[in-house]
């Protein structure tokens, strides 16, 4: 048995109650809001549930040289600070996590900027950040017994949640919408045996048919209104301190959609800092796409006290999202954090996307909105010179390969969007040749090139 600590707390009116006693959808008997995962005793300056910072991040270390299963996930390896499980020996674990810090070295010279990096959560097992909350909520879902588990997804979630059911021997239901996400998420669901079903809806059709169906069967719902995911959801932030020997960065960049990983990674910031980790807290901010920015619009007209769902459109289908779940807690983050929400367009995100490629780091288009971001909040004396920013790469480029290959045979964006960035794009399009099956035809094309 482990000091199982936690404590659900809703979101909206404060309200706390048992792990085990949240509704089917994790939605606040008394309000109607998301639950966070509190740990009784940690905001205090002292008291007896509150860990030894200098022993944690020995210890921590210490796991990255151990043989242990659970010391080798990145996740749980920081599990001090996820005591949600009654056993440990319950977690079920991929090895997630642990993922590269890398520099940017060309794209921080062409902004001027000292350090900039990517924190590339498409290294996980299944090529998403998703992984990272699958291993701590499907973990509980084993924990308490469940057969089934259940999402609706734009295919990374529903990615993740299939391959960590079959690690688990639990059955797993997908709602996709059809035609709207990514081939190479949806080959996972299948490879992983998940009962995919593709509805004619968008994906907030898909959450409110999911909704429904939970309240009447005994499935788990895995989405990030489940506040399980958001726990593994925050270890980054701790990779990403301690990376930088516990010093924060000065701004963390994050794709927003359903508006859960910025809403985690600004939780695990907090409680570092709570728990005298670290000395602060990152500035961090949103990027949206244009077509799908519910929470720019929010900020805009109400500075983030009403959110007005839109009919989301993104080629960026992982963020094609209208109705975010999550929005109020990631307006907190941003706010607390003196964060920025901002949106960018297609040709933006494309052109962000293929200079990540050519430095090597591809990624999948949602993730390519955090340089996109960051460009326009540089040109806006926003994000000042000396300053360590962190975007974080939420997908591997091979989920999307469709997209990479339309950039670069120029066939991805209507004329209208490329107006304006014409040069940009085609010194960065690589497109394949067709070249006759001899040594000389090869050259002459290396050469053209
Ligand atoms: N980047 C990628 C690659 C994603 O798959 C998602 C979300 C996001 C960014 C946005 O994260 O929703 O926490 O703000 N994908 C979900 C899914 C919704 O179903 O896979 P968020």
């Amino acid at each position: 048995m482990n000091d199982n600590l936690h404590q659900l707390r809703c979101f909206g009116c404060g309200d706390r109650i048992a792990g085990r006693d949240a509704r089917p959808d994790f939605r606040c008997a008394q309000c109607g809001d998301l639950f966070e995962v509190e740990y009784a005793g940690w905001n205090l300056r002292q008291g007896t549930n509150r860990p030894n910072p200098g022993a944690l991040k020995w210890l921590w270390r210490e796991r990255r040289c151990s043989s242990e299963t659970l010391d080798q996930s990145g996740v749980w390896r920081f599990r001090e600070l996820l005591p949600i499980l009654d056993s440990y020996g319950n977690a079920i674990t991929l090895l997630e996590g642990n993922t590269p810090l890398y520099p940017l070295a060309r794209s921080a010279r062409r902004l001027g900027i000292d350090q900039l990096l990517a924190k590339h959560q498409g290294m996980n097992p299944t090529g998403s950040f998703k992984d990272t909350g699958m291993t701590t909520a499907l973990s509980v879902a084993k924990e308490r017994g469940f057969e089934w588990v259940a999402c609706a997804s734009t295919g990374n979630t529903s990615a993740a949640m299939a391959a960590y059911a079959a690690r688990a021997g639990l059955r797993s239901l997908v709602l996709i919408p059809e035609g709207k996400i990514a081939w190479g998420k949806l080959s996972q669901a299948m490879d992983y045996g998940a009962v995919t079903c593709q509805l004619k809806t968008d994906f907030d059709g898909c959450v409110r048919v999911l909704a429904e169906v939970v309240q009447h069967e005994p499935i788990y719902l895995l989405n990030s209104v489940n506040p399980y995911r958001l726990e593994g959801q925050k270890t980054p932030a701790f990779e990403i301190a301690e990376d930088l020997e516990w010093n924060v960065p000065d701004h963390l960049i994050v794709p927003g959609g359903n508006l859960a990983n910025s809403s985690a990674l600004g939780k695990g910031f907090r409680e570092l800092r709570e728990l005298g980790l670290v000395a602060r807290m990152p500035r961090i901010s949103v990027i949206q796409a244009e077509g799908a920015n519910p929470l720019v619009r929010s900020f805009a007209a109400s500075h983030g006290k009403e959110l007005e769902p839109v009919e989301a459109h993104t080629r960026a289908t992982a963020i094609r999202i209208g109705n975010p779940a999550s929005w109020r807690k990631a307006v907190r983050v941003i706010q607390d954090s003196d964060g920025w929400c901002l949106d960018v367009t297609e040709a933006e995100i494309a052109i962000a996307k293929a200079e990540l490629g050519a430095e090597g780091l591809g990624c999948e288009p949602a993730s390519a909105v955090t340089l996109a971001g960051l460009k326009k909040l540089r040109g806006d004396g926003k994000v000042g010179s000396g300053e360590t920013v962190v975007l974080v790469l939420t997908g591997h480029t091979l989920k999307d390969a469709d997209y990479t290959i339309d950039f670069h045979r120029g066939t991805l964006l209507r004329e209208e969007e490329i107006a304006g960035h014409n040069a940009e794009i085609d010194a960065l399009r690589r497109n394949a040749f067709v070249v006759e099956a001899n040594p000389a035809a090869v050259v002459a094309a290396m050469k053209g090139q």
